[in-house]
């Protein structure tokens, strides 16, 4: 297939016959270092080869039309330059008003409108960032219709704020980090407190990543997202009372141990121990996977889950059961949710050779407990967002 000469003739169909200009913004799999990301510590995404594909060329007026091939009942939406307001009716383009309004904002000239086509591979909802895909793909939409002098980690920033201010998820920065600087074969060590960052080959000899789709959609807005971003701002909080750490990711699991007495709630230690020792678990699994230590790196997988489960409470019955039926497969190291929970998917790491009964095995305990069908995907680490004409 010809994903550059499909999508062209779909433009044409969609908006007329045009010079067009091609861009790829992938999806991301987060390997260990959960709900760490709003809380200074570190996580360790890769870009995959599921993304957005995006066809655009500019247009005279102020008109900005945009059409979904995953949203084809949706037709083209337009907006105008001159209205970047969130409006429920405008559906998934309130990503690209949103990603045009922040670049505004922050001194970009946007000075005429476009005509966008965009064709997701992602499964939509399933927790593999296909809204952080988006919006990076018209970041780099507008850098290169519009010749702009922008650098990647602005493009980033601006990506979170609409997130952010715009769509009301008040995420961290790893999702449009991963997708914006994704490179083949290689995960992201991120300092989320410094934003330094260390690009680490991903080298498992005979294993594979497998995504695992639970296919119960989780709304990020509507989830129990912001509500654990409150408890531990307000974990930190109590705890500044006595020391003097700018982020839970600044704790070690024995300094927090001696002081969690200062959190007065067990809910709030719960969330705080997580945040804690996910940080310290994922430093150490990046030494594991670099030093080719592949089962203690998915132990560490498994211990992430468990903490994910029962500390931080964002897993649920889908998730669990996913994620149990995987870590009992024969050639499996480990297994974890990854993104926000509460739904979408999970990795496991398998045994390239097991990955046939694997798949069978835990689609029918999960289609037994949960009553319907899991789907698997092998993961391929790809780049990040890039223009591909
Ligand atoms: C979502 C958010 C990220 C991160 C993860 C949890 O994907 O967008 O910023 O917080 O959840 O690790």
């Amino acid at each position: 297939m010809n994903i550059n000469r499909e999508l062209t003739t779909k433009f044409a169909e969609v908006f007329g016959p045009r010079d067009t200009t091609h861009y790829f913004s992938p999806g991301r799999i987060n390997l260990i270092g959960e709900h760490t990301d709003y809380n200074g510590g570190h996580v360790f995404p890769a870009s995959i080869t599921y993304g957005t594909y995006g066809v655009a060329s500019p247009r005279e007026d102020q008109k900005v039309l945009v059409y979904s091939t995953n949203f084809d009942e949706l037709g083209v939406i337009s907006f105008s330059l001159d209205n970047l307001t969130f409006d429920k009716n405008a559906d998934w383009a309130n990503y690209v008003k949103g990603m045009i309004l922040k670049m505004q904002e922050a001194g970009y000239q946007i000075k005429h409108g476009f005509e966008l086509l965009v064709d997701g591979t992602i499964p939509n909802g399933a927790g593999l960032s296909s809204s952080a895909s988006l919006e990076l793909l018209v970041g780099v939409v507008l850098e290169d219709l519009f010749q702009l002098d922008i650098d990647r980690l602005t493009l980033v920033k601006l990506g979170q704020k609409v997130e952010n201010e715009f769509i009301g998820v008040n995420s961290g920065i790893m999702d449009q980090f991963a997708i914006g600087f994704g490179e083949i074969d290689k995960a992201i060590l991120l300092d989320t407190n410094t934003l330094e960052y260390e690009m680490v080959p991903v080298k498992m000899d005979g294993y594979a990543i497998v995504i695992m789709n639970t296919n119960k959609r989780r709304e990020l807005a509507d989830s129990k997202y912001n509500e654990r971003r409150g408890e531990c701002e307000e974990a930190l909080v109590r705890l500044q009372t006595e020391l003097a750490i700018k982020s839970l990711g600044d704790l070690d699991e024995a300094t927090f141990e001696a002081n969690q007495h200062l959190l007065d709630d067990e809910v709030l230690v719960k969330r705080a121990r997580h945040a804690v020792t996910e940080n310290q678990r994922t430093l150490i699994a990046k030494q594991e996977l670099v030093q080719g230590n592949l089962e203690a790196f998915g132990k560490l997988l498994n211990a992430s889950h468990a903490s994910l489960r029962e500390d931080y409470e964002v897993t649920g019955l889908e998730l669990d059961t996913l994620v149990a039926a995987a870590q009992k497969q024969a050639g499996v190291l480990g297994a974890r949710m990854t993104g926000a929970g509460f739904g979408g998917c999970a990795i496991a790491v398998v045994e390239e050779s097991a990955i046939p009964s694997f798949k069978n095995n835990v689609y029918d305990d999960y289609l037994k407990t949960v009553g319907y069908a899991p789907e698997f995907y092998v993961a391929h680490i790809g780049s990040g967002t890039t223009k591909i004409d």
